[in-house]
């Protein structure tokens, strides 16, 4: 990849700096300057301090994890991408009847891309030029961005690598309609409250004629829950115990993965798949990067994800809590996932 250009950008916003590296004339990405990736370890540490631990699922995506979580979503058990897919299929049918002049396209965790061609098919046939604003915490984005470019000519491709709610600062001046997007079920990784307050946050950032597609996974069967967390090749479990192998490499950790144990199961109350590291003996962990030490009891448990399921009935008091009118729920013949459309 050439980098021709980089400059620094300031944002009146939040008045946080970015650099900006324009790869070619229809690619660039903007990079928040390494801020973020010195705050990783003590994040870190603090959830491993408290009394229940907890590490953020958003830790999953180093480059190792984004191949895992790929090769998850090819499972026969993982029902969830290829259920997407599925209504993702008839996206353009379903659409036009809404984008009725030019938008820009915004997505939050785009990651590698795949179910974005879908889209990008549908936009890019129904629209001379098409504005692509992916936002992700793995710069896998970078690699990603440039396939996109190789099969959708009339496509300009603006990266954010950085969190959801700095890039949705970002793409605030953007001046065109705008389609935002969240696929994969990935809200369902916030808490109740924290999903509320980030669809708050989108909403605010929207205007009269933009549109919101977000991809929800419904609650269904236990089992087949169940079996989508904890595959009978061990996929996602390697995928939650490589958050430790991670915090080794680049935090000087030193946990030796066969004390640690993937643990997941459907909560029924909270209607959510929990993911959790089990310690299998009393151990204290040591991160030599800043020197600290962690302790473990036998049985102790890191919550490393939530991944809610949603009831139609939810689904309808999730928006209005966020103040978002429904405009359609789309669902495949399976009836385990869809795609809803709001508005603000
Ligand atoms: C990418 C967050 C939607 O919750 O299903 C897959 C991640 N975790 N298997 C999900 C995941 C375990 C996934 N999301």
């Amino acid at each position: 990849m050439t980098e021709s250009r980089t400059r620094n950008i300031g944002l009146k916003k939040n008045d946080q700096k970015y650099t900006q590296v324009i790869v070619n004339p229809r690619f660039c990405y903007v990079q928040t300057k390494k801020q973020t990736e010195h705050t990783f370890p003590r994040e870190i540490f603090q959830g491993l301090q408290r009394k229940n631990k907890f590490i953020h699922p958003k830790f999953f995506y180093d480059e190792m994890g984004s191949c895992l979580f790929e090769k998850i979503s090819t499972l026969d058990e993982y029902y969830l991408t290829r259920a997407e897919s599925e209504i993702l299929d008839t996206i353009k049918d379903n659409l036009s009847k809404y984008l009725r002049t030019d938008y820009s396209l915004i997505e939050f965790g785009s990651g590698s891309a795949l179910k974005t061609r879908k889209l990008l098919e549908a936009l890019t046939q129904m629209q001379d030029l098409v504005e692509y604003y992916p936002i992700d915490i793995s710069d896998i984005l970078k690699e990603s961005s440039l396939d996109l470019q190789k099969d959708y000519l009339n496509l300009k491709i603006t990266g954010i690598i950085d969190h959801y709610e700095s890039g949705l600062d970002f793409v605030a001046s953007i001046e065109q309609c705008k389609l935002f997007v969240f696929l994969g079920s990935s809200l369902g990784n916030f808490d109740s409250r924290g999903a509320i307050k980030f669809l708050r946050k989108i909403h605010d950032s929207m205007k009269k004629g933009d549109y919101f597609l977000v991809g929800l996974d419904l609650v269904k069967d236990r089992q087949v829950l169940e079996r989508a967390y904890d595959d009978s090749m061990g996929i996602t479990a390697k995928f939650n115990l490589n958050l430790l192998t991670r915090i080794n490499k680049e935090f000087g950790g030193n946990f030796d993965l066969k004390n640690f144990e993937h643990v997941s199961f459907f909560n029924e109350q909270q209607k959510r798949i929990e993911m959790h590291i089990q310690s299998k003996v009393d151990q204290e962990i040591w991160l030599s990067q800043i020197d600290v030490a962690i302790k473990f009891k036998k049985g102790e448990m890191i919550l490393t994800e939530y991944s809610h399921k949603y009831t139609v009935d939810q689904i309808y008091s999730l928006a209005k809590k966020s103040d978002f009118k429904v405009k359609e729920i789309w669902k495949d013949k399976n009836e385990y996932f869809s795609l809803v459309l709001l508005s603000p």
